[in-house]
């Protein structure tokens, strides 16, 4: 049995509590939050030890790893005290929002041999999967393009955009992530990107963007475009389509449920999609957390590597650059 310990008990947090009750190889020992009250709930919920202290739930003899899922400005300080403390550690992404955090970070652990995984949960979507197969075993034959569109249902609160470091750090990463996850070992190399506040009055305020497209290119000359917006009104809208010289795969959306409507007034209508993040991608969030265990257990790298987490920060900043300047940018990792 791996004992874990979990950081932040809020939105993902919680979540994650779950699905550490759930494996059959894992306990959730200690949780830990700066909000008394949230780490209460998750007490009450999974009947674990609230931590007196972080210091607690990281040194803790009886605790093999660690789950980071607080706010992203505490990801570099617990996970170097972690790393120090030899367990292995789950984190969530983005790793900072400074890349100059990151290096300092990434040099602050290199001595200490432990298991790293970033939370790029996209990655163990079955459908994403699927496509990135599609491109490694070449059954879409030469990789041509890739178009990845990620909308969220509704905006977060003001509160939530002032924490998150503005849009392509919280929500394009993951964008940029799965990009890489489908190039494989040919890096992106230039990024465009636009952007704009089309509609919340909150991401106009902070100066932040709602809606907002980017044009990628590998260094074998794959163009990418991502779409993103923080508003759908027909739900969580992730797709993903990767063309080449012999076909297509798309992942496509899911829905709750597969009922079809066919009435007077229209036919063929479904339900709206799943809701969010949580919901969609379920199945991904589980996987992700058993392939942690796994490398736990058998002692292996992950899949989803700190670099990874470092790659994709320096592609959202490159986004910036390009959005600032008005110029493409020449990505360099
Ligand atoms: N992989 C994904 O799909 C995904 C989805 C959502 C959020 N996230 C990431 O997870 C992290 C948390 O996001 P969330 O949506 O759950 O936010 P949240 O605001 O709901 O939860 C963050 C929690 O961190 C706690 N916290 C703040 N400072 C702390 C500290 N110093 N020590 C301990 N706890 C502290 C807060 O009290 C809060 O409960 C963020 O980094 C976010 O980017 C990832």
């Amino acid at each position: 049995m791996l004992n874990f310990s979990l950081i932040g008990a809020g939105r993902i947090g919680k979540m994650h509590a779950k699905i550490i009750k759930a494996h059959p190889k894992t306990n959730l020992k200690y949780v830990f939050d700066v909000n008394s009250k949230l780490a209460n709930d998750v007490v009450k919920l999974i009947g674990c030890t609230k931590a007196k202290s972080i210091e607690q739930a990281i040194n803790s003899k009886n605790v093999d790893a660690v789950l980071i899922a607080s706010a992203t400005p505490t990801h570099t300080k617990y996970i170097t005290l972690a790393a120090k403390a030899g367990k292995a550690v789950f984190c969530e992404k983005p790793i900072d929002l400074n890349i100059n955090n990151v290096n300092a970070c990434q040099r602050d652990i290199q001595n200490f041999k432990v298991p790293i995984q970033i939370g790029f949960n996209r990655r163990f979507d079955l459908s994403h999967l699927k496509a990135q197969k599609a491109r490694a075993n070449k059954e879409i034959g030469e990789l041509e393009m890739i178009v990845i569109t990620s909308r969220d249902p509704k905006p977060p609160g003001i509160d939530y955009l002032k924490a998150a470091g503005g849009f392509f750090r919280d929500a394009t990463i993951h964008d940029f992530d799965l990009t890489r996850f489908i190039l494989g070992d040919d890096p992106v190399v230039q990024i465009s990107a636009f952007g704009g506040a089309l509609f919340d009055k909150n991401a106009k305020k902070i100066k932040d963007q709602d809606t907002a497209m980017f044009i990628l290119k590998s260094k074998k000359g794959v163009l990418i475009h991502i779409n993103n917006s923080r508003r759908a009104v027909y739900g969580y809208d992730q797709r993903v389509e990767v063309f080449g010289s012999k076909g297509m795969i798309i992942s496509n959306n899911q829905v709750p449920n597969s009922v079809e409507r066919f009435t007077s007034k229209s036919t063929n209508t479904k339900d709206t999609l799943h809701f969010f993040f949580i919901e969609r991608y379920e199945q991904a969030y589980k996987d992700q957390f058993n392939e942690f265990v796994k490398c736990v257990i058998k002692k292996t790298t992950p899949k989803v590597t700190f670099e990874d987490g470092k790659n994709a920060l320096i592609i959202a900043n490159a986004a910036y650059k390009s959005l600032k300047s008005g110029k493409v940018i020449n990505v360099k990792f």
